[in-house]
């Protein structure tokens, strides 16, 4: 897809918000058993991001789910393509998440991660469309909200592209 990428929220702006929210989430979490479970591959480069800046005891997990594609999907059910690799009973976890769009990923990784027992579930999302949602989900700990714009950049992507830019991107499609 041919287009153009802004700016929308620097690196020096992501970093400065991802370490404040590091140091509030290892406060939240000092006295608990932690574990980070990032939904690939969005979450990577805010979850290292992130844990690099909390300073407990803390375990690191990743799923992968099957995006419901397009929106026509009535039932809006994701489908498991990696669960986690660690027992979760008892654990407090942390989803980790680069955008909460219509919410629909996040309910349904709660639901399947509730199952496994676990102390507490909650979640983290660098970025959030509340604007967007379907379904009525949070997130407890959230960098930015932002407008209903596309956005690439800092883990997100576009068909795979632009993941590995430093900083949070609007992609302006060319018409
Ligand atoms: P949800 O299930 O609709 O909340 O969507 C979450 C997923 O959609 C995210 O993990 C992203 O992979 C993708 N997504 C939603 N909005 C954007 C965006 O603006 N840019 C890139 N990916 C997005
Ligand atoms: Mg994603």
């Amino acid at each position: 897809m041919e287009g153009s990428i802004e700016i929308l929220i620097p690196k020096e702006k992501v970093e400065s918000r991802i370490k404040e929210l590091g140091s509030i989430i290892a406060e939240d979490y000092k006295d608990k058993d932690l574990v980070c479970v990032g939904l690939l591959k969005g979450s990577v480069m805010f979850m290292a991001e992130l844990t690099k800046n909390m300073n407990i005891d803390l375990a690191m997990d990743f799923m992968k789910v099957s995006s419901y594609g397009g929106g026509m999907d009535s039932t809006g059910v994701v489908k498991i393509l990696k669960d986690v690799d660690e027992d979760l009973t008892g654990k407090d976890v942390l989803i980790i998440e680069d955008i909460i769009d219509t919410g629909l990923t996040i309910a349904n990784v709660k639901d399947f991660l509730v199952k496994k027992m676990p102390n507490s579930i909650k979640v983290c999302s660098l970025l959030d469309k509340p604007s967007r949602r379907k379904v009525d989900v949070k997130g407890e700990y959230i960098g930015f909200e932002i407008p209903d714009e596309f956005v690439v950049g800092y883990g997100l992507d576009l068909d795979e592209k632009y993941r590995n830019l430093p900083f949070v991107g609007k992609f302006i499609q060319k018409k």
